[in-house]
């Protein structure tokens, strides 16, 4: 063992990132995440996958998992992912993923996955029925980043601590078999009006899947009246917009729509504030919702043109994954060698 830090990582610069096929896409992963992935494949070499290994950590019906899936997918490509230009995949068509895995739980120390805060509010009270796999699911997320090498990752501000666990992988992993600088050490890419969206009936929880509320959040299916009608009816307070962001420190739901219009957009939410200043909501809110709708609705449609088509879905999917498995190989192989497997 060296106590040398690890030596600086000298390969291509990379993007990944993936989402669960665990049910309806809303507002909160498009700007926090699906926005940004689109914008980077023409930067960087990119992989997006579908994380439907994660999405059994919760109980999915096996029946209905391979749709969701294709409807994670089609959500990819109408938002703008090229397959010609970014490799789309399931996860589960690269069982490196769940390879490296293995070695990464052999890595990571209990008392680093016992500070996951994503594991304590999901398991809640009662932690000891919930999966093995839940509680090791940033293991396995770490795997999926690091065996493609990659060097940016794409997330809403949720998934900061599962980053910083990936990094503490990589460089004990580097560390401890003298492999200096062998995994990068991944930046989080989080900056943004849209790395945090709020649910829009608690300016306190962010907006979520899970939540039992279908009017906490917009669905990227939702079509134009609903959309409409969910912003009409999102909680709000009395008071007027001011001029300066400082003084919407108090004020959770205003800043969380705010926000909403600048990450739609493209504008900074000072920006937004200096447009809208002494306006109250009965005149923000119409305004938002037509932006909402403007970008939103195409999205919805053209997933539903795609998912009309699954073969199609299908056929990228698995042109994806033929590619993300040439990229994987030679690092598995690598590590198989690394920590002297038999069959390394
Ligand atoms: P998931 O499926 O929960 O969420 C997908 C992406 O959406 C972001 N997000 C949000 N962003 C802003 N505001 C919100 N309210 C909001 N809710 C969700 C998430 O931060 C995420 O970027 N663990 C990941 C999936 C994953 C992954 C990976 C991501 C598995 N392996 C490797 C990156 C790299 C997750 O649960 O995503």
């Amino acid at each position: 063992m060296t106590d040398q830090a690890p030596a600086p990582y000298v390969g291509k610069p990379r993007v990944l990132s993936g989402v669960q096929p665990s049910g309806d896409l809303h507002l909160g992963n498009y700007l926090g995440a699906l926005v940004k992935f689109a914008r980077l494949q023409h930067e960087m070499q990119t992989f997006i996958f579908v994380a439907d290994l994660h999405a059994i950590t919760a109980w999915q019906d096996p029946a209905k998992l391979k749709n969701q899936v294709r409807e994670i997918a089609a959500a990819y490509l109408a938002t703008g992912l090229d397959p010609k230009v970014a490799t789309i995949f399931a996860q589960s068509a690269v069982p490196a993923h769940a390879e490296l895995a293995w070695v990464f739980n052999c890595v990571a120390r209990l008392g680093w996955l016992d500070r996951m805060t994503q594991f304590k509010d999901k398991a809640g009270k009662h932690k000891e029925r919930e999966s093995v796999g839940l509680y090791t699911y940033p293991v396995l997320q770490a795997a999926d980043i690091l065996i493609y090498k990659a060097t940016h990752v794409p997330v809403g501000e949720d998934q900061r601590q599962h980053l910083e666990l990936t990094r503490d992988i990589a460089a004990k992993f580097n560390h401890d078999f003298e492999a200096p600088g062998f995994f990068p050490l991944p930046e989080a890419l989080i900056q943004g009006p849209g790395a945090r969206i709020m649910s829009l009936r608690d300016g306190a929880v962010k907006m979520s899947k899970s939540d039992p509320s279908d009017n906490s959040r917009i669905n990227l299916t939702d079509d134009a009246d609903t959309i409409s009608q969910k912003i009409r009816k999102a909680r709000t307070d009395a008071d007027v917009l001011p001029e300066k962001l400082e003084d919407l420190a108090d004020r959770a739901e205003a800043q969380n729509l705010i926000g909403v219009y600048a990450a739609l957009a493209g504008r900074t939410p000072q920006d937004v504030l200096t447009e809208f200043a002494g306006q109250g909501f009965g005149a923000f809110k119409p305004k938002l919702a037509d932006l909402a709708v403007s970008v939103m609705g195409p999205i919805g449609g053209e997933m539903r043109r795609l998912l009309s088509d699954p073969a199609e879905i299908d056929r990228i999917l698995g042109a994806g994954a033929e590619r993300a498995r040439e990229v994987a190989a030679p690092t598995l192989a690598e590590v198989k060698r690394i920590v002297g497997y038999w069959a390394g």
